[in-house]
């Protein structure tokens, strides 16, 4: 690592609406440097980085690149310039396989054009049949030399968040970049697949490549970075050297107060059923079983945290449960009444509530304003004028204001105009939970709620589905992190391969032996014969059933 910074961005300002992003904000990186960036949701990260990415043109300010000043008009003159970008929300084709979205990846198609683009480029493929049978050897190799397991030749739709994120990096990586920015890159990555990809990058840095991280996780900012620049409401606070400063400081300078890491989680008596789901089979697109007969009961005030490596069935599990889709086989009742095969309206209206995995493309209408996605579940009521000839917009403007304040979703000076694909995504996380957990429900199916959430974030979610708990809603809480489950449940399954094969309490459980679980390898923990990370290794990698068949709906 050098000591003269690589990549200078002076005096960076930009504006939105109402908001000021970016608040004239130095920010440089070394050669070889990891260099984390943290911040709040909203803080103005993703901003920063997609003006250096040329996405956004800033109101103000210069950028420098070894020297040379920089005139970013698009993603092409930065990538150009030797940028490479891996993005918080994905920019990948869901029609198209591995190989053509890695190899069409240079010509970035942006934002709300990613659609038409991708017919476009759908058509150019098809029609020219581009040779991609070098760039899929070479795409393996590179998955293979960075621990990724993600077949070339499928198409994005069938692959799940995980996969999608390998194949974002992928990317990147493909091109040969001086400077890499990840936004986020480890929210939907397995521990496992973290721990591999900050081994690559290390490898990058030590080539040479200046490595700009964004992570919520100060863990992961504690274990690779070596500075770390912190932005609060757009502005920046500071650079340290990350062996300088711990946790509490970090989180301290995030968010201008302390923070609790602890929970208070008081008992509560827990209630008559309110799922009981028998049986449940279900099958992917490509006919693969995903689940493969999983009985649930979840109680009035119990919170039944499930854990596993995500490709295991728990997606459709939560799917299912939600009343989205049928199961193949087996049932679903809902506070006593059989609800199998009901329509997803008829599970709303029995109040079951849902956070879903993929915020941005099911939890949300992006291109709606904040107010139609906050009420879009409940607009049928009749103090929103349901049995009127028109709806309420005055009842449920306010009914949306109320949430916004209530759950501190940042960014939103008026829920009419300002929509759901416009708000950070920590924040959008925050209007969808609000939206789901403010109706009080019966049954509330949260699948990675805290999934890339700032740190002052996720304990207000954490403590408001504690406090749901206590109002009495069954909740079924689907999550990677373990220390999420351990705090929040009442009871722990272990989801492998579609079925559960481990069941404990959070004051009764071992963590080695849950995640030994969590990677298929209970038989070797029992045995006590293999040593316990080679086992998870092996399960990762041979994939489960469930893993090659992700539903991509
Ligand atoms: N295209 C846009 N239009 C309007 N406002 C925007 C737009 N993009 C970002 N903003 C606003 O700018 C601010 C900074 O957002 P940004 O996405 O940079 O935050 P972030 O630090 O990346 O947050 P997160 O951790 O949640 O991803 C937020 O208030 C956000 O609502
Ligand atoms: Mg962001």
């Amino acid at each position: 690592m050098t000591e003269a910074p690589f990549l200078r961005m002076e005096e960076i300002h930009k504006e939105f609406p109402g908001v000021v992003a970016n608040d004239r904000v130095d920010f440089s990186v070394r050669r070889g440097e990891i260099h984390g960036l943290l911040g709040e949701n909203g803080a103005g990260k993703s901003t920063l980085m997609k003006i250096l990415y040329g996405l956004y043109s800033p109101d103000g300010g210069d950028i420098w690149l070894d020297g040379t000043r920089l005139d970013l008009e698009s993603p092409q003159d930065a990538i150009d310039a030797g940028i490479g970008m891996v993005h918080q929300h994905f920019m990948l084709i869901p029609r198209l396989s591995v190989t053509e979205n890695v190899v069409l990846g240079e010509r970035e198609p942006a934002g709300r054009f990613r659609t038409s683009m991708g017919s476009l480029l759908d058509g150019l493929v098809s029609r020219f049949s581009l040779g991609l049978e070098e760039p899929a050897d070479r795409i393996r190799d590179l998955a293979g030399q960075y621990g990724f397991d993600v077949d070339p030749t499928a198409k994005i739709w069938q692959l799940d968040v995980g996969q999608q994120q390998r194949v974002e990096i992928l990317k990147a990586l493909y091109r040969d970049v001086d400077l890499l920015i990840l936004d986020e890159p480890t929210a939907v990555l397995t521990p496992n697949e973290a721990e591999r990809l900050f081994e690559s990058l290390e490898r990058l840095a030590e080539e040479g490549i200046a490595i700009i991280f964004i992570t919520h996780k100060l863990k992961e900012i504690d274990a690779i970075t070596d500075r770390v620049t912190v932005l609060r409401e757009g502005a920046k606070v500071g650079t340290v050297d990350t062996a300088d400063v711990t946790r509490e400081d970090l989180a301290e300078m995030m968010v201008g107060r302390e923070v609790l890491f602890d929970l208070e989680k008081d008992p509560v008596e827990i209630g008559d059923p309110v799922l009981q789901a028998r049986g449940l089979r279900a099958r992917d697109q490509r006919d693969i079983e995903v689940l493969a007969g999983v009985d649930l009961t979840v109680r009035a005030g119990e919170v039944v945290g499930i854990a596993g490596v995500s490709g295991n069935g728990q997606k459709q599990l939560a799917e299912l449960v939600a009343g989205l889709g049928d199961p193949t086989d087996g049932t679903i009742e809902l506070m006593g009444t059989d609800l199998t095969g009901a329509s997803p309206r008829e599970f709303v209206d029995h109040d079951v509530s849902f956070v879903p995995e993929d915020r941005l493309r099911y939890g949300c209408a992006a291109d709606l304003s904040v107010m139609h996605n906050a009420t879009m579940k409940d607009f049928r009521q009749a103090r929103f004028g349901a049995n009127r000839p028109f709806l309420d917009y005055g009842e449920l403007r306010e009914y949306a204001e109320t949430l916004v304040e209530e759950f501190d979703v940042r960014g939103v000076q008026d829920v009419r105009a300002v929509t759901a694909g416009d708000l950070s995504g920590g924040n959008l996380q925050k209007l969808i939970l609000a939206r789901e957990i403010y109706r009080d429900p019966d049954l509330l199916v949260a699948n990675q709620p805290t999934r890339g959430v700032d740190v002052g974030a996720i304990e207000f979610i954490r403590e408001s589905i504690l406090e749901q708990r206590e109002r009495g809603t069954g909740v079924v809480l689907i999550s990677e992190d373990l220390d999420e489950i351990v705090d929040l449940s009442d009871r722990i399954l272990v989801i492998y391969e579609g079925e559960f094969v481990h069941e404990t309490t959070p004051e009764e459980a071992d963590r080695e032996r849950v995640g030994l679980a969590m990677t298929g390898g209970e038989a070797a923990a029992t045995d006590g014969g293999r040593d316990p990370i080679d086992a998870g290794r092996a399960a990762t990698d041979g994939g489960g059933a469930a893993d090659r068949g992700a539903d991509g709906r």
